[in-house]
């Protein structure tokens, strides 16, 4: 808000940083410097990307962050998961698509499911494919992966529907690795 106060022309910038932000306020520099562009893709942009800090995420961890209304779950997978992951064939899935907004189109190997080629970084919007309810994690369910415990649906430790209602995998937000320690969502 201070940012916002000491600014030029600030009544019109401000309100129309509000209608476009929903209360998203003023989070620094380079947002403020896209918004007074006036340009829309680069405002919207702005505001739905966040850095996240997995420098804390220890093997076998998960983080849960808020991102746009929605939990985003932040796994860093043991190796027995990523084993387990791609020991599986495409032909056992109920989904064979990658449901992966980086991968349009690819299958859903447990390759194409994950950031990194070593499979260590898995990260997924945490919201059931079925009628949206939060899955449990940290090896729940009978695969190894996350278990909704609305309606029983069992995902594996790639995230993949593996049994239960649900229709679809986990999906995979657009999102990337800014360097070792900080990813970027959207
Ligand atoms: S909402 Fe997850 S199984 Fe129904």
């Amino acid at each position: 808000m201070t940012h916002v106060e000491e600014h030029e022309g600030t009544r019109r910038d401000f309100l129309y940083y509000a209608t476009a932000g929903a209360g998203a306020v003023a989070t620094g520099a380079a947002a403020w410097t896209l918004i007074n562009q006036m340009n829309p893709s680069a405002d919207v942009q702005a505001l739905s990307s966040i850095m996240v800090d997995v420098s804390g995420v220890q093997t076998g961890t998960q983080l849960t962050v808020k991102w746009l209304g929605k939990p985003v779950f932040i796994r860093r997978r043991t190796p027995q998961e990523i084993e387990e992951g791609r020991a599986v064939e495409l032909g056992e899935l109920i989904d064979q698509s990658a449901e992966n907004e980086n991968k349009p189109g690819e299958p859903a190997t447990d390759q194409n499911r994950t950031m990194d080629e070593a499979g260590e970084w898995l990260v997924m919007i945490g919201v059931c494919t079925h009628l949206g309810c939060v899955p449990i994690g940290d090896g729940a369910g009978d695969f190894g992966g996350w278990f909704c415990p609305c309606h029983g649906s069992h995902y594996d430790t790639a995230g993949r529907i593996r049994r239960g209602p649900a229709p679809r995998n986990l999906e995979i937000p657009v999102a990337s690795f800014v360097d070792d320690a900080t990813l970027k969502l959207g």
